[in-house]
């Protein structure tokens, strides 16, 4: 597999620390891995595709040959126009496989030649989902330890307009970037 490159497409809103398990894993074995945060896959997301365009960016700055990208329309089409070859998919448990098969299957009516390749994150992550993240942080529960903590303030910022940003508590991969906007 070092010569394929992949397409690991999702909504990512927010990216979680299965997502980034996933993306690791898959950076292992894939020559080159981009991460498509799909446009619109939500009438109303939690973060604007900007956001975790930045979010993910920061997340995989250590991984040389994963790329983070936005895209729109058909996945088949999109992966065609980066020379993908192959899709990356997670599957947590036995729930995912029926919406991942049916995904994959007309995936691979609309274009036969792309694969898609399933991975399964660490078991400590199979309850994790996006969308369980959001409903935790929403409730004001805490979600340390289910996403990675520059998405942990993100998502405190989001829910709380009154959190203000101090070097106390600004994780340092903020405070770096921050750093160097202002220089
Ligand atoms: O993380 P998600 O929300 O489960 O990801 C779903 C995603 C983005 C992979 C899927 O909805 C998708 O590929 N959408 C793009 C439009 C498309 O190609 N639809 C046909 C899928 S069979």
């Amino acid at each position: 597999m070092s010569q394929v490159s992949a397409l690991y497409p999702g909504s990512f809103d927010p990216p979680t620390n299965g997502h980034l398990d996933l993306i690791e894993r898959g950076a292992k074995i894939f020559e080159e891995l981009v991460v498509g945060v799909l446009r619109n896959s939500e009438k109303n997301p939690m973060f604007s595709v900007a956001e975790r365009l930045e979010m993910l960016k920061t997340l995989t700055g250590h991984l040389k040959n994963v790329r983070i990208e936005a895209f729109d329309g058909l996945m088949v089409e999109y992966a065609k126009s980066i020379e993908a070859t192959c899709v990356l998919r997670g599957i947590r448990a036995v729930s995912d496989y029926e919406y991942e098969l049916q995904m994959a299957l007309m995936n691979r009516k609309l274009e036969p030649k792309l694969e898609t390749v399933f991975m399964m994150p660490a078991d400590k992550y199979s309850y994790v989902s996006s969308r369980l993240v959001r409903e935790v942080a929403q409730a004001g529960g805490p979600v340390r330890g289910l996403v990675p903590e520059v998405v942990e303030q993100k998502l405190r910022e989001k829910l709380d307009p009154a959190y203000k940003l101090h070097e106390g508590n600004e994780v340092p991969a903020f405070r770096e970037k921050r750093r160097k906007k202002k220089a």
